[in-house]
């Protein structure tokens, strides 16, 4: 049922203020005065002592869930102490990659049935890892073979371009990077300003959302062009892969996420005054090398897009000249991927809509993809 809305898609996208609050109910343990603030994954309390003493943790998904993964490792990492390392699913299959007994993996699948991270998930469980499911389907396969888990509980999403699953799978793997820190007394504060910022992101959420015919009146501008690239790096290196991975699969457009770290090694060579290009820079540590980046791009005549913080539009506009400034809300860093998707979420589904593309079922892909 789309309800009020056109497409399941924008259905979706819509309710993420709601899905996210489903995602954290009764995991959250915040107020009280004499207790701290911190988080209660039911599905993962007997394993988190057999997590924190792995050697490495490994997470594995394709598209979308790969993605999210990505948006997620830097503060599993800070938070574990733990190597992280990620893996698109067949490529690990195609290597067949080393993992080992001391390894706790996860497997990051909103419908839990997709063919590839289930063959990785089998190939695991034969190398004895511990196997950690992050999965939005109760009973699917991932589910139900997984040693244990978190379910994600997005509700179910239809569209088949994946949004809403996203940001719930965000905030599932920075509660489990909280779950494993829970023991560090030297990250207390940092954990407890993650949780006050997760009881606050839906209606930070809510917001960015407001952002809708802004990013319309985006779309109409861009709506013949050829390509478009995203530039990101830290947190939002994975906005920048999802981002360009909404475009190209909705939207029918070639697009590409790019490590704004890796500018000056190739993809320097493809700015002109023509290529729409989208920045996010938005204020983390990582936002002077942002704006330098922004500057190189300025003086080779880019047609820049900017997304930043709201605090930062004014110093923004004193850089150079944009095609648009997006200003989304500031959030804790290891949360502003959950906001910055939003406009780029928006932007591909309206730019679908008026080029009058297939919005829910984009042309060639399917929702759940079993087979290899
Ligand atoms: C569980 C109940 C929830 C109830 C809550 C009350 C289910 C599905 N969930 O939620 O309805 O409100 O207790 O305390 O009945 N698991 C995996 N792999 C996965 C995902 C989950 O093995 O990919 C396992 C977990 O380890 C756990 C079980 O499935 O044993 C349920 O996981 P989850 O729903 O995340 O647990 P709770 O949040 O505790
Ligand atoms: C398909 C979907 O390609 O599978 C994507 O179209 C999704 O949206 C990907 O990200 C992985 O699916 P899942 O269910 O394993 O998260």
């Amino acid at each position: 049922n789309k309800g009020k809305y056109e497409h399941y898609m924008q259905k979706e996208i819509h309710e993420q203020p709601e899905s996210l609050t489903t995602t954290m109910r009764g995991r959250l343990i915040h107020g009280g005065s004499s207790k701290a603030k911190t988080v209660l994954l039911g599905g993962l309390k007997d394993h988190l002592k057999t997590i924190r003493r792995s050697r490495r943790m490994v997470f594995i998904g394709c598209g979308t869930s790969y993605n999210a993964a990505l948006a997620a490792r830097p503060i599993l990492e800070e938070l574990s102490g733990i190597p992280v390392t990620l893996e698109i699913a067949s490529d690990l299959l195609d290597r067949q990659g080393p993992i080992y007994r001391e390894d706790t993996v996860a497997f990051v699948s909103q419908s839990g049935e997709t063919a590839d991270t289930l063959n990785a998930l089998n190939y695991a469980l034969e190398n004895g890892a511990l196997c950690v499911g992050i999965t939005n389907t109760v009973g699917s396969a991932i589910a139900r073979k997984t040693h244990c888990g978190v379910h994600i509980n997005a509700g179910s999403e239809i569209g088949v371009a994946s949004t809403k699953a996203y940001t719930s799978q965000i905030v599932a793997m920075t509660m489990l990077a909280l779950a494993i820190g829970s023991d560090s007394i030297s990250s207390e504060a940092r954990r407890e300003s993650i949780v006050d910022g997760l009881v606050d992101l839906p209606s930070k959420v809510r917001e960015v959302l407001k952002l809708d015919n802004e990013m319309k009146d985006l779309a109409k501008l861009l709506i013949a062009e050829q390509s478009l690239l995203v530039f990101g790096r830290g947190y939002n290196y994975a906005t920048a892969l999802e981002g360009a991975l909404k475009v190209k699969e909705v939207a029918l457009m070639h697009s590409e996420g790019i490590l704004a770290g890796e500018m000056k090694h190739g993809p320097l060579a493809l700015v002109d005054e023509n290529l729409p290009i989208f920045v996010i820079a938005t204020h983390d540590s990582c936002f002077s090398k942002q704006q330098s980046v922004i500057q190189q791009l300025h003086a080779r005549k880019g047609r820049l897009i900017v997304m930043c913080s709201k605090e930062d539009a004014a110093s923004m506009m004193n850089v150079g000249k944009y095609v648009r400034v997006i200003k989304v809300p500031h959030v804790e860093d290891c949360l502003q991927p959950v906001i910055n998707i939003v406009p780029l979420q928006l932007l591909a589904y309206h730019l679908t809509v008026l080029r009058g593309h297939n919005v829910d079922q984009p042309r060639n892909l399917a929702k759940s993809v079993t087979t290899e």
